[in-house]
């Protein structure tokens, strides 16, 4: 009995000791959630809401079914003392460190994380872990769906001995101010209501010539598309409106008609508004220019749009 008793020990002695854990040097498993808009998603550059909104109405069952959902149990491990996957453990993560799970390897990227995973901080690294992360290891698109992303938040919460307290909004967060409208313009740029009630169209045609646009696009009524598509009736036309032209997913992926707020966003740097375009053109960084040339466009209707009440 002791004989077979030292022999089974020192087996696993030796097992340990052969079998090293190599970690894998890219994932076998790429799982990607589709990132179309659907109601409640935020569009591309505005920030999230704010994560004590959203975890007021979360639900942690909904979560957890979320994690199946979504793959992460594909990577992860939830129960306390489980072990690593291809991603680690996710047992007290919440309110735990920044990589917090011992003896997993983490990549600098997220290791050079400093302090505890906030309420906050989740949202934003679970919303796009890329862009949380730069360089992370976990190849996952992200939760694009704000209740989605907070039911999960709401569960990984939960588990844990003495959960963290759950945020709770401020009024100011509850109520935001009226502004939001124009919370799709990058910060810093006035809203384009402001700059269409004083815009020239006449130097907005100048302008798409000094800019370029001419080098690509035609302008009037039933021209022919060039290296872009013919931009008549585009204000107010549906996104990729030119029927015929061989729009990019990126820009298809865009639903609903162009309205002046998205113009002004798009025209700013359209790699930024539709990432992938064909529209190989920096943008009009100046507001000003932009709007002179959005009310040009908009001039091109047998109908034009009216300008946006102020
Ligand atoms: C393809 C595998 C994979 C999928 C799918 C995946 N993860 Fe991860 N996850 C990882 C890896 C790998 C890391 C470590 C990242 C690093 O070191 O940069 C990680 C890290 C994390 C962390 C940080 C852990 C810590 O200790 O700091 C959290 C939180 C997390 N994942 C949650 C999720 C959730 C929630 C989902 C599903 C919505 C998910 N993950 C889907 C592989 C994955
Ligand atoms: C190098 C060529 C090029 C230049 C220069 C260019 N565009 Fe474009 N434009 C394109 C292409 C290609 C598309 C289609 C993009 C896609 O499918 O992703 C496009 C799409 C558009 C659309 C959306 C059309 C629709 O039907 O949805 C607008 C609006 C637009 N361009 C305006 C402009 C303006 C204004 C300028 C100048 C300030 C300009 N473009 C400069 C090539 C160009």
């Amino acid at each position: 009995m002791l004989i077979a008793g030292i022999a089974f020990f020192l087996t696993g002695l030796i097992g340990d000791n052969l079998v090293v854990e190599r970690p894998l040097k890219q994932m076998a498993i790429k799982i990607d959630v589709p990132t179309e808009a659907t109601p409640g998603n935020a569009p591309a550059q505005a920030p999230l809401p704010p994560v004590a909104v959203l975890l007021a109405k979360a639900d942690p069952a909904a979560g957890e079914a979320d994690t199946k959902k979504l793959g992460c149990v594909a990577c992860h491990t939830f129960t306390e003392g489980g072990k690593a996957g291809i991603g680690p453990n996710l047992y007290g993560v919440v309110g735990g460190p920044h990589a917090h799970m011992q003896g997993y390897s983490y990549s600098a990227a997220l290791k050079a994380k400093q302090g505890p995973w906030t309420f906050a901080e989740l949202n934003e690294w679970l919303h796009k872990p890329s862009e949380y992360a730069p360089g992370t290891k976990m190849t996952f698109a992200g939760i694009s769906n704000d209740k989605e992303r907070a039911d999960v938040i709401d569960y990984l919460h939960t588990l844990s001995h003495s959960p963290e307290p759950l945020p709770t909004p401020t009024a100011a967060e509850l109520n935001p101010p009226k502004a939001s409208t124009a919370a799709a313009a990058p910060a810093g740029d006035p809203p384009v209501e402001t700059l269409l009630a004083s815009a020239n169209p006449a130097t907005g045609e100048a302008d798409t010539k000094k800019l370029g646009c001419i080098a690509c696009h035609t302008f009037t009524n039933g021209g022919k598309a060039g290296i872009g598509p013919n931009l008549y009736g585009v204000v107010g036309g549906p996104h990729a409106h030119m029927a015929g032209f061989n729009y990019t997913a990126a820009l298809k992926a865009h639903k609903g008609p162009w309205t002046y707020d998205e113009l002004y966003e798009w025209l700013k740097k359209p790699s930024a508004y539709a990432p992938g375009t064909r529209m190989t053109f920096v943008g009009i960084p100046n507001p000003k220019e932009r709007a002179d040339v959005i009310d040009y466009l908009r001039t091109l209707s047998p109908n034009p749009e009216p300008l946006p009440a102020k």
